[in-house]
């Protein structure tokens, strides 16, 4: 398998969908290496559902360069993608080139991501400028989840619409190579991936978009909640709630460890 580039995933709009998913950590990152996953996103969601944060904000630079490191370790095949978490790079041009450039050195991603759109603009120009590939990130943006009032759908005003499409033209402007669409009402998907020349990648976005991004856990049913966008390829809470049970009743009816198990 070849290492799957930026313009390797830039050429597959309007050839063939594009898949992403996110990914943590070594063990589930030699996995994905064994498929034909296109893209790799050590999202700031790690922030909910490894670290049981309620929002993204308090993932931390040092985290996501953590987790990456990790995911690069596995991952050989997929181009991966690292977050830039809240506040890494809102405050200066220089403090997100200098985080940007700290993930793409010690985590050794291929690109990041950022949300928000005519705001960031110049940030996204100069780290393309300074040789760091960057994906967008508009729709529901969540680090902004206290500013957008929640998590919901975007898309549903006309203002808002207009807003997400001069985002997208914009993002694109600046040079981002792919955006992430989140919570984007399935027409208004269309309708950005339509006007742009770089792909989209949607989550409870609808199916216009180039591709698609679910988190891990809840694609694998880790996670005991049901969310509309997802849909769950296993159920891995009830399974692994039984094993730890069938576990338990095995030590303590002495029939683990057997012979099979013993030195
Ligand atoms: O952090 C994340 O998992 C994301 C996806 C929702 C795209 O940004």
């Amino acid at each position: 398998m070849n290492k799957k580039t930026i313009s390797f995933i830039r050429g597959l709009k309007g050839k063939r969908k594009i898949t992403m998913l996110t990914c943590y950590d070594y063990s589930m990152a030699r996995i994905f290496d064994n498929t034909d996953l296109d893209i790799v996103l050590v999202g700031d969601s790690v922030g909910n559902v490894f670290s049981g944060y309620e929002t993204t904000l308090p993932v931390t630079i040092d985290e996501i360069i953590y987790h990456t490191k990790a995911v690069k370790r596995g991952c050989k095949n997929q181009l991966i993608v690292s977050d830039m978490p809240f506040m890494s790079y809102q405050i200066s041009i220089n403090d997100a080139i200098n985080n940007a450039g700290r993930l793409m050195k010690e985590g050794l991603c291929d690109a990041v991501k950022l949300e928000g759109g005519e705001e960031i603009a110049l940030i996204v120009e100069k780290l393309v400028k300074a040789g760091i590939p960057v994906m967008g990130h508009i729709g529901l943006q969540p680090q902004s989840v206290h500013a957008m009032g929640g998590y919901k759908v975007i898309g549903k005003k006309e203002d808002e619409v207009k807003r997400l499409v001069n985002n997208a033209k914009i993002l694109e402007e600046s040079g981002a190579f792919a955006i992430v669409l989140e919570l984007v009402k399935k027409d208004v998907a269309k309708e950005i991936t339509n006007s742009i020349n770089i792909p989209t990648i949607g989550i409870g976005s609808g199916p216009y978009c180039d591709g698609q991004v679910l988190v891990i856990n809840d694609m694998l049913g880790l996670n005991p909640e049901n969310f509309k966008h997802n849909k769950k390829y296993l159920n891995l809470y009830s399974d692994i709630e039984n094993a730890v049970n069938n576990y338990i009743k095995d030590v303590i009816d002495v029939k683990f460890p057997s012979d099979e198990n013993s030195f």
